[in-house]
Order: structure tokens, then C-alpha cells, then sequence
């Protein structure tokens, strides 16, 4: 049995646990919950800390807010690039076989720069408030289709539903073959040993036909008057419509990936922090105008993704600790968004805090989210449109959870809707 795993005396057997045996990258750790247990003894203890041994190999865990801001913000110490083995804890290995898509999330400037810029447009608050009353009606109406005072699972229902709805409205993409998109965001991030494809040759063959599927409805678009969907606005503006073919396509599943397990984790999550804090969904209930705050708090709260890994360029002494040229460097968001010494209450979820976008979950510096203002958007209009329809959503069982130390996601969360 993994000795990591402390039930059901959790507390005092990582307690027991000597810190320099510590592994916060084990997945059990999130699948099983116990991983913030981990996290508040190396914040109190030891916030940059150094795994000798893992599965992953030697790896740094940076800890504490203000070190994260600091690793974060210097990319000319700490690289991205997908070659140095990219931005997970888990070396992103060239396989052959495997396509290797251009992705400036794992890239350094100055293409990452361009590359960023040349796709920015497409999320710009601007485009976005266009795209605001088609993504209400069409979550309205997954809304209106539920079950009500019967049990169900949320993740299978609402959040995959409703994220691969406003995913295929972003991208005005033929509404009937909508779950290719979600399909597509799976194998994209798939390995083999998922289960979710055979092998690499099987995940390049899938997304070679992803790509053409976009190429068809970008070569339409190009030739139609400029409207309002992503595919449309990087067709027409002159910033994006010359990209190279894998360059197109990275950034498109960038787009695609980004914004998937993200957002359907914020969803799933949002709902489980309400319920164990009743105090809270009391607030909601009477003051729907809180949406706005809650927000960026649920994405605090959940930390959708755990993680983001550098590399170190050169020799860097932070927290006190020598890093070497070359070593792993891993800043783990879900630990410094529960870092009391930056968040007041940060063991707390609290929906109408003063200042409820200071939190990790979108990173900082150059690679900051480039889609958080989406993602703030999908998820108020989605809170809005359950308000409107349900006084409260009741979870009625145990959450089941991801074994990822990537994306914190919920696989299984029931439910009973309560009509308003
Ligand atoms: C980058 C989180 C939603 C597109 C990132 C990063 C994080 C993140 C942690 C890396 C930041 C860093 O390295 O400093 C999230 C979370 C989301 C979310 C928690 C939802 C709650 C979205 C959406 C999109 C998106 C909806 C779709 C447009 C991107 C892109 C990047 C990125 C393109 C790369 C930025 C760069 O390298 O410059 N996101 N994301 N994300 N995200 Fe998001």
C-alpha cells in the first residue's frame, strides 16, 4: 500500500511522515484529498522543498504565495520550453509518433510572445460580451432539461454538457457533432496508459483529423463576413490568418484544451463548496448579485489546475534554497491559494471576499491564463442560470475525484435539484 495514503488517521500519519520524504507528486494524494495536508506541513515547515526521489524524478516544490509570484514572474530564470521538458511535473517526452504541436504555453519569448499576441484578439473582452447571450440561452436550456428532486450525476449532466456546449459556441461548431470537441480535448492531453487512446500513432491520426475538420471550417469562414466565433475572428484578422499549419492547430487545441477540464472542474467544484459551507449558499440564495465575486472565488478554491513546472536557467537562491541550472522546479497554485500569509481565511471559502481575484489559479507573468476573463465569463452566466432555476443543488453522496497531480477535477459528484 502506498505509505502516503493515511487513512484513515490522515493527519497525524503525514504528521509522522520526516519532510524530506515528502512526494506531493503522487496522484493518489489528489484522488484521495490528502494532499493539502501535505501542503500546509511544507508551507509551515519547509516551503521550498526538495523530492530527492519520485516517479517523476527530483523535482523542487515551491510552496508559499509570494515564492510562486517570484518563480512566475522571472521567465528569464525559469524556462517553459517544451524541449526542457515543458510546464508539468511529468517531462513532456518527444515520442516518436506523436505529433508535436507549436504551443506557446510551452514556450519562451520571444515566439511565445508572438504567438500569444497573435491570438489574444479572440478572447478579448470585447468579442466575448458578443458571445454572452449565446452561451445564456444555450445553457438555459441544458438547464431546463434536468431532472428535478431526483438523484444524478452533476459532472455527467451539467459540467461536461455544459462545457462542451459553450466550447462548440465559442468556436460555432456544427452544434450536432459537439462532442468531438471534448473528444478531441481528451486525446490531445491523452497518453496511451490512459486508456483514451492505443497508442501515440492512434492520438496523431485523431488529431491529423481534427485538424482538417477546423481547416474545412476556417476555409469557410474565411470566405464569409467576419462574425463572432473564434475560428471567425482569427480567420479575419491579420494578426492570425497567415499562421503555419501547426501553428494553427496548436494554438486552436490550446484553445480547445484550455478551457475544458478547467472550466468543467470549476463547475462540479463550485457546487461542492457551496454545499459544505452553508453559511455561504445562504448568501447566494439571498443575493444573487454575489455571482460576481463568488466566481473567481470558486476558481480559487478549486485550483483547476494544481500546477505549473520550470525549469531553472541558471543557479537561483530563493527561500533560502540553492536551485541548480537544470533542475525541476514545480509551483504548486493549489498551495499557495491556501497560503494564510497572502489570503486572509485562506482555509475558507467565502463568496463575498474584498479582494477575490488575488489567488493563483491563473499564474502570473508572461503565461498568465490568457482565457481567465472567458472562463469568469462561462462560469457567471452559468451561476446566474441555476440561480434563476434552482433554490439550492443538494449533493447527496461522496464526491469521486481525478488521480491527476495535474488537473484537480472531480469525476463523479451527485446530486438533487431543488426547484426554485
Ligand atoms: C494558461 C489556468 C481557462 C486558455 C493558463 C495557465 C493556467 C491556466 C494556470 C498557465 C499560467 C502560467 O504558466 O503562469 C486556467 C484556469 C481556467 C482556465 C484555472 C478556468 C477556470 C482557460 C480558458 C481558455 C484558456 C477558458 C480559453 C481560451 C489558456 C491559454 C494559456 C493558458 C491559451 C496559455 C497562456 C500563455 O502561455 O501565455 N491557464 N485556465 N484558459 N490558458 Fe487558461
Amino acid at each position: 500500500m502506498d505509505s502516503q495514503i493515511a487513512e484513515p488517521d490522515a493527519a497525524a500519519r503525514i504528521a509522522s511522515i520526516p519532510i524530506e520524504e515528502i512526494d506531493v507528486a503522487r496522484p493518489s494524494l489528489f484522488q484521495n484529498d490528502t494532499i493539502g495536508l501535505f501542503f500546509d506541513r511544507l508551507r509551515a515547515e519547509e516551503p521550498v522543498h526538495y523530492c530527492r526521489e519520485s516517479y517523476v524524478g527530483p523535482y523542487w516544490s515551491i510552496t508559499k504565495f509570494d515564492d510562486i509570484m517570484a518563480v512566475d514572474t522571472n521567465h528569464k530564470v525559469f524556462s517553459s520550453e517544451a524541449k526542457l521538458g515543458g510546464i508539468a511535473i511529468q517531462d513532456m517526452h518527444s515520442v516518436e509518433g506523436a505529433l508535436e504541436l507549436e504551443m506557446f504555453i510551452a514556450m519562451d519569448p520571444p515566439k511565445h510572445d508572438q504567438q500569444r499576441k497573435a491570438v489574444t484578439p479572440a478572447v478579448a473582452p470585447s468579442n466575448l460580451q458578443l458571445l454572452e447571450p449565446i452561451i445564456r440561452k444555450r445553457a438555459g436550456e441544458i438547464l431546463d432539461e434536468l431532472p428535478i428532486g431526483e438523484d444524478f450525476d452533476w459532472v455527467d449532466k451539467v459540467a461536461i454538457e455544459l462545457t462542451t456546449m459553450t466550447l462548440a459556441t465559442l468556436f460555432d461548431f456544427p452544434w450536432e457533432e459537439r462532442r468531438k470537441l471534448t473528444r478531441w480535448s481528451d486525446v490531445a492531453t491523452a497518453a496511451p496508459e490512459t486508456g483514451i487512446v492505443e497508442s501515440y500513432e492512434a492520438r496523431r491520426e485523431e488529431l491529423i483529423g481534427c485538424a482538417m475538420y477546423f481547416k474545412t471550417l476556417w476555409d469557410e469562414r474565411i470566405n464569409e463576413e467576419p462574425k463572432n466565433d473564434l475560428i471567425s475572428m482569427m480567420a479575419h484578422s491579420p494578426a492570425t490568418r497567415d499562421m503555419p499549419f501547426l501553428e494553427f492547430l496548436g494554438n486552436l487545441m490550446l484553445l480547445i484544451v484550455g478551457g475544458n477540464d478547467t472550466t468543467r472542474n470549476s463547475i462540479s467544484g463550485g457546487v461542492l463548496a457551496l454545499n459544505q459551507s452553508p453559511d455561504e449558499y445562504a448568501k447566494l440564495d439571498a443575493d444573487p448579485s454575489l455571482i460576481s465575486k463568488m466566481v473567481p472565488e470558486i476558481i480559487r478554491w478549486q485550483t483547476p489546475l494544481t500546477h505549473m513546472r520550470r525549469t531553472a536557467l541558471e543557479d537561483w537562491e530563493i527561500g533560502g534554497k540553492q536551485i541548480k541550472k537544470g533542475d525541476k522546479v514545480v509551483m504548486w497554485y493549489l498551495s499557495g491559494n491556501r497560503d494564510e500569509s497572502a489570503i486572509e481565511r485562506a482555509d475558507q471559502f467565502i463568496i463575498d471576499r474584498k479582494n477575490p481575484r488575488h489567488h493563483l489559479s491563473f499564474g502570473y507573468g508572461i503565461h498568465r491564463c490568457m482565457g481567465n476573463r472567458l472562463a469568469e465569463l462561462q462560469l457567471r452566466i452559468i451561476w446566474e442560470e441555476i440561480h434563476k432555476r434552482f433554490s439550492r443543488v443538494e449533493v447527496t453522496g461522496e464526491p469521486e475525484r481525478l488521480f491527476s497531480n495535474l488537473v484537480r477535477g472531480i469525476t463523479r459528484l451527485p446530486v438533487r435539484l431543488h426547484a426554485r
